[in-house]
């Protein structure tokens, strides 16, 4: 089943980002999977040049902390390979202004902010080709990336109707539970990399004691019963849901354990600490050594090549350009 997934170098990553993608990325990696640092996408931020540099080597330390074995699957990064940005192309050429328009984080983040940069506008698509390219079958991501997937579907099926078959339709993958994790103060808000509330995330990097701060500070509510109820009770639902994706049950068990939201806090700061201190660990030492993170990206990009090369290829012949091999 081949499985590819991507991640923006775009700060340190939180654990909705785990739960969300990396848990199962680690879960699924095989020969046939393929993970991809998106730094072509974190163009569309207001980054420094310097800042994108360091940040995607913290970010391919952190995903082999996190148990990413580079030996196993391909661990690639996104601009080595310049048929994303060539297949791109051919999408827009395919794809409608009126979909993009529709685009729900696109929508967030220009209101967010004026004068944009169109890469913003045009980001899902890009997200297509890194889909596209690799014949890929799964997509393993957080609940925020459904809507990109469904339109990397309608884009290519589109493709596949007026062009002939070329594309293999993909499908996303969500983890049982965390999702879709909240920020821990606001926790009707997504935790994100972007929205800066330092107690509201806990990052793959934070240490044991401002995990147990951020856990201790949560907001919950005055009811005092320990249950699931997104609608009434968000904060300790979150909380939940945050415990049983690390524990692999599902939040209604756990929620069937606690009786008081100290016990519950004062267990997930365990249970969070104890998994992501061994990560925070292997960063450090992984981090130390930058030469032996460089040749991870040089050899899986290389490898990631040559699978991206023949899907290009075939898509733009399909269309009509003289591209090798016809
Ligand atoms: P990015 O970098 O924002 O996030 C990386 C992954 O983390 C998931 N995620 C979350 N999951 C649960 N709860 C949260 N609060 C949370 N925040 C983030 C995201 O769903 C994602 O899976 N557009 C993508 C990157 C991308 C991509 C791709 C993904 C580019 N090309 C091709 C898959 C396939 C993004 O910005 O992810």
């Amino acid at each position: 089943m081949r499985i590819l997934s991507g991640i923006q170098p775009s700060g340190v990553m939180h654990v909705g980002n785990y739960l969300g993608a990396v848990k199962q990325w680690v879960t699924h990696q095989s020969a046939d999977s393929l993970y991809c640092i998106v730094d072509l996408h974190a163009l569309t931020l207001e980054l420094d040049p310097s800042v994108l540099r360091e940040q995607t080597i913290d970010t391919l330390a952190t995903l082999v902390a996190a148990g990413l074995d580079p030996d196993v699957c391909t661990l690639f990064l996104q601009s080595r390979i310049a048929f994303h940005a060539q297949l791109n192309w051919l999408l827009e050429c395919v794809a409608t202004f009126g979909e993009l328009s529709r685009m729900t984080q696109f929508k967030e983040k220009a209101e967010r902010k004026g004068g944009y940069r169109v890469g913003l506008f045009t980001y899902p698509v890009l997200m297509a080709a890194d889909i596209l390219l690799y014949d890929t079958e799964r997509v393993p991501v957080g609940d925020d990336q459904l809507q990109h997937l469904e339109l990397t579907r309608e884009i290519a099926e589109r493709f596949n109707n007026r062009y002939g078959d070329t594309f293999t339709l993909p499908e996303g993958m969500l983890p049982p539970s965390g999702a879709r994790v909240m920020d821990l103060q606001e926790p009707t808000h997504k935790m994100s990399k972007s929205v800066a509330s330092p107690l509201g995330q806990i990052t793959l990097l934070d240490d044991p004691r401002d995990i147990e701060r951020k856990i201790s500070r949560a907001v919950t509510d005055t009811d005092g019963e320990v249950r699931v109820d997104w609608e009434n009770k968000p904060g300790v639902s979150n909380l939940l849901e945050i415990y049983a994706g690390f524990s692999d049950e599902s939040p209604h068990d756990v929620a069937r354990r606690y009786e008081r939201y100290g016990e519950l806090k004062h267990d997930l700061a365990e249970l969070v600490i104890s998994s992501l201190s061994p990560i925070a660990q292997r960063y450090r030492e992984l981090r130390a050594d930058p030469g032996a993170l460089q040749s991870v990206l040089d050899a899986g990009s290389l490898k990631a090549t040559h699978v991206a090369a023949t899907t290009y290829q075939r898509a733009a012949r399909a269309m009509g350009l003289y591209a090798p091999g016809a």
